[in-house]
């Protein structure tokens, strides 16, 4: 990087942005203004570069395992595992060929994650198209997956992980609570649809309100709750992130954090165990700063069905579902945030909350207790008695 001259301009802006420093970089030149109001905004001028955590990691899960360290300093970071040693899986489907469904299908067959990918939409013809497409890329990715598509929910056959979008997506000014009764119906009947045709599959629920169809998945199926997950937190933590890195406007991979919670208003980003390069928000951002962060990451999806007015958010919600599938096929480790059935972890019983999980072949292992603030802890006991109320 150009060494800059940092004048009182740059301070003032600093300020209006909630940061709390301003990294000084070998060379860069301070003027005698900047440095008093500096001082009168109370900035900090840090030597850079500022100190990076030791480990580099992509993973949102970082910050849960570091904890968890601190806690027992004999248990070992698990490792990302090379890409080799993930499973491929045989089968992937994918209940909903919207926008979401279509980008996991893109994603999963360019990175060759299964050895068949069947998409499924009521609408006749729309899977179809996605999967003739695709395999008109074929060509040139040289990608190996068999692609196809389909109206019939039975396609789901011997799947090794569903993937449910299927339903209707938010309009402008709805809250993911009002789909409640007109989804409840869609996942009543994929539910019945894999309990016949892959008893033995992981389900990844990803249709809204996200927590109560993932309850009324596993109410459906009468899968034990390990087969059954639901896909928020990777999402949600992936914009919290975003919104802090660029609030602290630092890269977004020095970000760790992490959201729990509910899929929706009750949504808890979890900033007692979020760190930008290793350090506590606070030494990056003000109290202003980081509650705009947060609240980016509960409303993000809503800005996006604002800025579209029809449907909702694709892309991130596809990779966000490649990442829990990655968890499960092995191809990353760690605990990662997902919604789940809770028994009796963080002291909450019979609903399904966004808690960090850790993942394998046959879906959840176990839910990861992290220390949380005082805060925190309500926010999910809250969190979870909101959806039992919409539910009944
Ligand atoms: C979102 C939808 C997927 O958050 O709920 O974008």
């Amino acid at each position: 990087m150009a060494a800059r001259v940092i004048g009182a301009e740059h301070v003032t802006d600093a300020a209006q942005r909630g940061r709390r420093m301003i990294e000084v970089m070998p060379g860069d030149i301070v003027t005698a203004t900047a440095r008093e109001s500096a001082d009168r905004l109370k900035i900090a001028l840090v030597d850079g570069p500022v100190e990076r955590p030791r480990v580099l990691e992509t993973d949102g899960a970082t910050a849960a395992r570091r904890s968890l360290y601190r806690r027992n300093p004999k248990w070992t970071t698990p490792q990302q595992r090379p890409g080799s040693s993930a499973t491929r899986l045989t089968r992937l489907a994918l209940v909903g060929a919207g926008g979401v469904g279509a980008s996991v299908a893109h994603m999963a067959a360019n990175a060759e994650i299964a050895e068949e990918i069947v998409l499924i939409d009521v609408v006749p013809g729309l899977a179809e198209s996605i999967a003739l497409d695709l395999n008109h890329a074929a060509g040139i990715t040289r990608s190996g997956t068999r692609v196809t598509g389909g109206t019939a929910l039975s396609l789901v056959e011997g799947a090794h992980v569903v993937v449910v979008t299927a339903g209707r997506p938010r309009t402008p000014g709805m809250s993911r609570a009002d789909l409640l009764q007109i989804n409840r119906r869609v996942i009543q009947s994929v539910a019945e649809a894999v309990r016949t045709s892959a008893p033995g599959a992981i389900v990844i629920v990803v249709t809204n309100p996200l927590d109560e169809m993932t309850v009324e998945m596993l109410r459906a199926t009468q899968f034990p709750r390990a087969q059954v997950i639901g896909m928020a937190g990777t999402l949600d933590s992936s914009r919290f992130r975003k919104a802090l890195a660029d609030k602290a406007g630092v890269p977004v991979g020095d970000v760790e954090a992490i959201t729990l919670g509910s899929h929706g208003d009750e949504m808890a980003p979890i900033v007692s165990r979020a760190r930008i390069r290793g350090r506590m928000l606070g030494d990056f951002l003000d109290d202003a700063a980081i509650q705009s962060c947060v609240e980016d990451a509960v409303t993000g999806g809503g800005q996006v069905v604002a800025l579209r007015k029809t449907g909702s958010a694709a892309l991130a919600p596809a990779h966000a579902i490649i990442e829990i599938i990655d968890h499960i096929r092995g191809a990353r480790s760690g605990p990662v945030p997902v919604s789940v059935m809770m028994d009796g972890e963080y002291g909450i019983d019979g609903v399904v909350l966004g808690v960090p999980c850790n993942l394998g072949l046959g879906g959840l292992i176990d839910v990861v207790e992290i220390p949380l603030s005082e805060a925190e802890q309500v926010q999910l006991k809250t969190a979870g008695d909101a959806i039992r109320k919409r539910l009944e």
